[in-house]
């Protein structure tokens, strides 16, 4: 955290912040997102579980289609994410991104044509991707 800049740190720390709000009742894992737009709004996102599994989604969806309805022109420049276990604890290596939200991710970066940083919490290690190609090569982008 120490290495981050002051924007990244700050975006982090709401990705923390969020799992607080996240609604998991049924897997107890508690993720955050933070994202920042390029107008330097920051939103932020948790997953939102359901008894019928497949009607949840990801923190990093829900921040990312949350900007989509409500800054429909602004890109996504930044993206934080962090995520606690059933006992509370924030992970000790970084949490990442499932195969979904990957996916949206690439789409959203390609939408406005620039990929987003990507921050990865964990307390050893942050990560810092620099845009989601580096996750997920080869996507499916076209039909
Ligand atoms: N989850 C996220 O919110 N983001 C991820 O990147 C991985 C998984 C959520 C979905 C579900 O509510 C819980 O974590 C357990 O899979």
């Amino acid at each position: 955290m120490s290495e981050l800049t002051d924007a990244e740190r700050s975006l982090v720390e709401q990705a923390i912040e969020a799992t607080n709000r996240s609604y998991a009742p049924h897997s107890h894992f508690h993720v955050g997102a933070a994202i920042q737009l390029q107008n330097g709004t920051v939103l932020m996102g948790c997953n939102q579980e359901n008894a019928a599994f497949p009607a949840g989604i990801c923190a990093e969806r829900s921040a990312i289609f949350a900007a989509g309805a409500q800054y429909p022109d602004q890109p996504v420049v930044m993206l934080a994410i962090a995520a606690r276990d059933e006992q509370g604890n924030f992970l000790e290596e970084p949490v990442t991104p499932c195969g979904t939200c990957r996916q949206v991710i690439i789409e959203t970066e390609s939408r406005f044509s620039q990929p987003m940083r990507i921050l990865l919490y964990g307390q050893r290690h942050v990560y810092i991707i620099e845009g989601i190609r580096h996750l997920m090569p080869l996507s499916f982008t076209e039909f």
